[in-house]
Parts: structure tokens; C-alpha cells; sequence
């Protein structure tokens, strides 16, 4: 199947076994340990076969910098603060968010195994990337799983004009049976500020209503007025309140920093702060009824969704989840399209730091 979002004229794909060593390969250059260097990069890989193209390979340049600049610390590992059983708090020590991620996901399926419910709290840890790659793989394991992670002060709260958030995403997967896990993963901002920047960039005369506002706080679907600081919120209030949600589990209950106020160890404050605090839930489904009972109920409803009639002018009812796990399946077998600047930008970080790049 020809993968839908790369035209026929596009990048030559890249295959995912090559960017993964190529991405290891670049951030073991910069100091982080070979495992953990192949765990970030699998994860980037990872979401670029997904098709969330703003989370792979993309972040490379971000992580980079922040390697450089000490930022992040290559070898820390996430450390326990405090062990309840069923809650459990991790200090994540500046890291690779990937690698508390995953450690907290580790010790969420153990955990609800054992008490029906977990929750794992981590304060003073770097961007998780796409959170889907947590969810999902507790998913996968059969558990229902929440993830939110808060961030730098970049988004004003509703209404006003003083940067309160960040995009504050939050992510849920549910285990399915036949079907693949439902996974819903997404920013609380209605747009990411990526594809503001990306308008503004191509010179654009217009951006859609509902995605930013000027620096007075007023919505304008003008690009050069629109401000990268102002996005809007998905849903206006409502994503609001979402975000707030994300704060205050990931910023306030984790004992990270929140809103204006600071708690990390970093020198990177404010906008460039890059200390994120975040809360994994899990609930054992076989708590409630047994498993295969719980999946079948759920791929009953996931298909019932798929096979409702659809509005005039769509194709098909999709369930949240669905096109990343088609889009897997095409990637893994055709490669990733990696646009052309991107393929240059990971051959010159490959090449200053003398390992091998994409070509
Ligand atoms: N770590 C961070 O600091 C950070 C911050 C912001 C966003 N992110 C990540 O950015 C990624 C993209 O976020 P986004 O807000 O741009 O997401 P998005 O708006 O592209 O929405 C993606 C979600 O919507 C679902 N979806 C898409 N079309 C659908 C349809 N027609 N019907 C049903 N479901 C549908 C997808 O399956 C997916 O779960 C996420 O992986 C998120 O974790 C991370």
C-alpha cells in the first residue's frame, strides 16, 4: 500500500534500522550510554513510522542543542523518592524523558498488576516526546492507561496573555482483542506551534480560525500577526481546562515545576525550560470483569464506531489510533520519507560529530 502522505515525486524513504543507528549513533557521540542512546532513538523512529513526523527524527536538532548545551544529562537515570506499592514517585534527574518514560511504564504494568491500579508520578525530567509510545506499550501489556506531561511557559491560559503552559499533552490507550489498542494522543493547544511556524514560513496569506492569536490575546487568522506564544486552546475553554488537568498532575502532584513557578535543577528557565514533570495512571481491566471479556467488549465498540454511517463527504470513521497503526504497518515495510532538509540537518549533526550518517 503506497504510504498517504509521501507523493509520488517525495523524499526517498529512509529505512527505520538505518535512521535508528544513525540517531544512536549521534547521541552517543554526545555522551548518553550505547542502551539508552538506542532506546531514544527507537522511540523517535518510532513515531516517525507512526506518521507523527513533529515527534521523530525532528526533535533531533532540539536534543541536540540541549545536549550541548548540558541540558540534558545523557547518563541519568530516573531515581525512586518514594515507594507506596500501588503510587510511586521518580525523580527523573534532567534525562532523556524517554528513559523515565519508560521506566515509569515498566513499573505501572508491575504495579497494577499487583493493586488493580497504579500511579507513577516523575518530577524533574526532560520532553517525553510522543506520549502514544508509553500508553500504547501499557496498553499492549493490558492495562487502560493516562499520561499527561507539563512543560515551559509558552501558552497564556484562556483569556489572558501571560504564558502560563505549555502545550500540555495528554495521551489514553485501552487493549483491545483483535483490533489494535485504541490510542488517543494529543497536544491540548489546537494546533502545534510547528505548523504556525511552517505557515508563517511559507508565506501564507491566511491560517485557519481557531489556531492563534496576536500578542494582545484577539484571534487572527493573519500569519505574520499570529503569535507562536499565543496559540489558542483545542475546544477554547475546554482544552483550557484539559491543560490545567496536565498541570496540575504532571506540574503540581509530581512536584515539578508548574505554571510560573520554578522547581528543577536547570539552568533553562521560563520558555527554554526544559524540566517537565509527568503522571502515568494504569487500571487493570481484570479487575472489573476478566480480560478477554473487557478486549472483546472493547473491539465490539471500536467496530460498531467503524461501521456507523458517515457524514456526507467522508470516506470513513477512523478510531484514535487507527491511522498511526496503518501508517506503521506501510513505514515499516517502505521506509520513512524524511524530508530533504531534515536528511541534511541529521547528516551534518553526523558528520561535525564524526559518526556515520544517513548517506
Ligand atoms: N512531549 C511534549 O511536550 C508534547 C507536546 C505537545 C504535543 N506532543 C505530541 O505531539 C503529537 C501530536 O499532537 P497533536 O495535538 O498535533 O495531535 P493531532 O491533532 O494530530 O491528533 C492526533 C490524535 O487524534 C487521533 N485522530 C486523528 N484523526 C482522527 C479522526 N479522524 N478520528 C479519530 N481520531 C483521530 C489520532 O489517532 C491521535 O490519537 C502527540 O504525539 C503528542 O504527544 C508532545
Amino acid at each position: 500500500m503506497p504510504d498517504p502522505l509521501v507523493e509520488a515525486d517525495g523524499p526517498i524513504p529512509v529505512d527505520a534500522g538505518h535512521l535508528r543507528k544513525v540517531l544512536a549513533g549521534i547521541l552517543e557521540a554526545l555522551g548518553t550510554g550505547t542502551a539508552d542512546a538506542a532506546t531514544v532513538a527507537e522511540l523517535l523512529v518510532e513515531a516517525d513510522l507512526r506518521g507523527v513526523d513533529s515527534h521523530g527524527t525532528h526533535l533531533m536538532g532540539l536534543y541536540v542543542s540541549r545536549l550541548r548545551a548540558g541540558h540534558i544529562n545523557p547518563t541519568a537515570r530516573p531515581r525512586i523518592l518514594d515507594d507506596q506499592g500501588s503510587t510511586l514517585l521518580l525523580d527523573g534527574g534532567l534525562g532523556f524523558g524517554q528513559i523515565a518514560g519508560l521506566e515509569a511504564a515498566r513499573l505501572l504494568i508491575e504495579r497494577s498488576a499487583e493493586h488493580g491500579v497504579a500511579v507513577v508520578a516523575v518530577r524533574e525530567s526532560t520532553h517525553l516526546g510522543a506520549l502514544a509510545a508509553y500508553t500504547e506499550r501499557v496498553a499492549r501489556a493490558g492495562r487502560i492507561c493516562l499520561c499527561f506531561q507539563n512543560g515551559p511557559t509558552i501558552v497564556p491560559p484562556y483569556g489572558g496573555i501571560t504564558q502560563m503552559f505549555s502545550t500540555n499533552p495528554l495521551s489514553y490507550a485501552v487493549p483491545a482483542g483483535e483490533e489494535p489498542p485504541v490510542v488517543y494522543d494529543v497536544a491540548t493547544t489546537a494546533v502545534a506551534g510547528n505548523k504556525l511556524l511552517l505557515a508563517k514560513k511559507r508565506g501564507d496569506t491566511r491560517i485557519p480560525d481557531g489556531w492563534a492569536n496576536d500578542v494582545r490575546g484577539v484571534p487572527t487568522t493573519d500569519p505574520e500577526a499570529a503569535s507562536v506564544h499565543h496559540l489558542q486552546w483545542f475546544g477554547g475553554h475546554k482544552g483550557y481546562g484539559l491543560a490545567l488537568l496536565v498541570e496540575l498532575l504532571g506540574g503540581v502532584l509530581a512536584g515539578s515545576s508548574f505554571g510560573r513557578t520554578e522547581h528543577t535543577a536547570s539552568p533553562a528557565h521560563g520558555r527554554d525550560r526544559v524540566a517537565k514533570g509527568f503522571v502515568f495512571i494504569a487500571v487493570d481491566p481484570a479487575r472489573f470483569m476478566p480480560l478477554p471479556e473487557f478486549t472483546a467488549r472493547v473491539d465490539t465498540l471500536v467496530r460498531d464506531l467503524r461501521s456507523g454511517e458517515t457524514a456526507e463527504g467522508v470516506d470513513r470513521i477512523l478510531v484514535p489510533g487507527q491511522l498511526e497503526h496503518e501508517r506503521r504497518r506501510v513505514r515499516e515495510e517502505s521506509g520513512i520519507p524524511l524530508p530533504a532538509a531534515l536528511r541534511a540537518e541529521t547528516n551534518a549533526h553526523a558528520a561535525e560529530l564524526g559518526v556515520p550518517g544517513l548517506d
